[in-house]
């Protein structure tokens, strides 16, 4: 299984547009050891000819352009991309849909919430009928179903598991408030033909024995690596949010729950990868504690052309 990661910033990218912030200015200007990342999304192949794309991101001009695994290849208008599975509804993981409206029909796979929301409160698909159109692919998590295993047409060596996680809907979404099955998943891939399993999770909001469970059979964890601390944007006078009411489980833990870092040194997994990092997020400097403490824990950053094979 090859991964190929397109985006591995959280919304906003790093830097962020309208962000002073030491980290975003000191990027910008050349003072801090930190790559630029675009927002949220990854591609996986088993043969590196064709991919799915895992969220769509509002960089995918940017990102598609940049990858030559991903250009045209025969024929006047082509795409290697087959398919698109939605962790959920957020913004940076699904604006990306509507950049790809030149080429075919796209097949989407998602839950029921995600086809609701994309259809009502955002309606990107309902606006993507007046351009490519779209097929959708139900995964049937919703309810007492917590996780379903699928299969994507023309991958037939991917076995692909679709598991209902702690998370948060959108803030447009009727969800927000009460979590509903369904409105984030991670993903379990298993590549049949060389027995190796992915973990994807960009937005996970808590481990609990549940999510370890799925999480100690992956050879590599892709996971959400959003924030270091639970109050780093509040600290920082970015934002009055903190990590939890984001949806997101900071690296470092606290008296009400254990953090990604412990919970990703609890398993066996060969490549230990936080993705989805906030500008915010000290790991994103290179020189920074924060970041040499994963290294010595065999952590790794992903970064945009990050390239994983299984
Ligand atoms: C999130 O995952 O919480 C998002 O990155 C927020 C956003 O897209 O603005
Ligand atoms: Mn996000
Ligand atoms: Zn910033």
């Amino acid at each position: 299984m090859k991964i190929l990661v397109l985006g591995s910033g959280a919304g906003g990218g790093f830097p962020q547009w309208n962000c002073n912030c030491r980290q975003c200015a000191g990027q910008r200007l050349g003072g801090l050891t930190a790559h630029a990342r675009t927002q949220s999304s990854i591609a996986v192949s088993s043969d590196g000819e064709s991919w799915v794309l895992l969220n769509a991101s509002p960089d995918i001009g940017q990102q598609l352009r940049s990858h030559p695994q991903l250009h045209p290849r025969q024929g006047l208008r082509n795409t290697p991309i087959k398919a698109v599975v939605l962790m959920d509804a957020q913004i940076d993981h699904v604006t990306g849909l509507l950049g790809m409206r030149e080429g075919p029909c796209i097949d989407i796979y998602a839950t029921p919430c995600v086809f609701e929301d994309l259809t009502t409160v955002f309606p990107v698909l309902s606006v993507l009928e007046h351009y490519c159109g779209t097929r959708w692919h139900m995964l049937p998590v919703a309810g007492t179903e917590t996780s379903a295993a699928f299969t994507v047409d023309g991958f037939a060596s991917l076995r692909f598991t679709a598991v209902a996680i702690p998370g948060k809907a959108p803030p447009y979404s009727p969800h927000r408030r009460e979590q509903t099955v369904g409105d984030n998943i991670a993903l379990l891939i298993e590549d049949l033909d060389e027995g190796a399993r992915l973990f994807y999770s960009p937005g996970l909001a808590e481990v609990g024995a549940h999510e370890l469970e799925w999480m100690h059979g992956a050879d590599c964890l892709l996971v959400d690596g959003t924030f270091w601390v639970e109050d780093e944007m509040q600290h920082a006078g970015l934002s009055s949010k903190t990590a939890s009411e984001m949806g997101h489980l900071p690296q470092i833990g606290n008296d009400a729950r254990i953090g990604m870092v412990d919970v990703m040194l609890a398993t066996a997994a060969r490549r230990k990868v936080l993705i989805h990092i906030n500008n915010s997020n000290p790991i994103l400097d290179e020189a920074s504690v924060q970041r040499r403490m994963l290294d010595s824990h065999g952590i790794e950053v992903a970064y945009d052309g990050m390239e994983i094979t299984l």
